[in-house]
């Protein structure tokens, strides 16, 4: 028996690639639907190419009521157990959060709590660290609750700030690591769900500068 994942992006999609290209015939997860709230998602083409089951579910000018109820026919239609959320930038409503407790995570790119919260999405977090001065960023992946990514850690990777570090630089170096400690939380959450027991915290070593 598997968790069967669904993966909700609003972007490129490269680390939904990423857990594409990490499931195994035999592991203890497998993605059977890529959800996504923009028709022009590169998530949705790089779905498509695999001949994955693809939906799209529209949020703006939308109340949060119907977004959650199509979002919860949609899961409720392919059975899916899990929700990985990879560069979606929306609110998960809260009758889906209230549907899947501890079933929903998402990956953020720094070390949660601290560049989190509304607003901290793409190069506004690098360039926040930056002008922090601080000398460690690092990627976090987390549960998801009804505000954006306050829920509790489940897996954390450092980065190191190099000196004179771009936003753009700090970006992909930061992008590498996520794309490998994505896939080696889900494994983690994955064979923990299937033994019926809570997942222990993944802390992994810093990346070396
Ligand atoms: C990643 O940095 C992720 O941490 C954040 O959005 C970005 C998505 O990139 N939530 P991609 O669409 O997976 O390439």
């Amino acid at each position: 028996m598997k968790v069967r994942a669904a993966v909700f992006a609003s972007g490129g999609g490269s680390n939904f690639q990423a857990l594409l290209d990490h499931q195994e015939a035999e592991g203890a997860w497998e993605i059977v639907l890529l959800v996504s709230n923009r028709e022009s998602a590169g998530a949705l083409g790089r779905a498509r190419a695999v001949g994955m089951t693809t939906e799209v579910v529209k949020t703006d000018g939308r109340v949060a009521a119907d977004v959650a109820q199509d979002t919860l026919s949609i899961l409720a239609k392919y059975s899916v157990d899990l929700i990985l959320l990879a560069g979606y930038l929306r609110l998960v409503p809260e009758a889906v959060v209230a549907r899947y407790p501890q079933r929903i995570l998402n990956i953020h790119p720094a070390l949660l709590p601290a560049f989190g919260g509304a607003g901290m999405y793409g190069m506004n977090v690098h360039r926040a660290v930056i002008d922090s001065g601080k000398l460690e960023s690092g990627a976090t992946v987390h549960f998801v609750d009804e505000e954006y990514d306050r829920g509790s850690i489940l897996a954390q990777q450092r980065v190191p700030v190099n000196s004179g570090d771009t936003p753009e630089e700090l970006a992909r170096r930061v992008l590498e690591v996520e794309h490998r400690l994505y896939s080696e939380a889900v494994d983690h959450l994955c064979k923990a769900i299937l033994a019926e027991r809570k997942p222990t915290l993944m802390t992994l070593p810093q990346e070396k500068r």
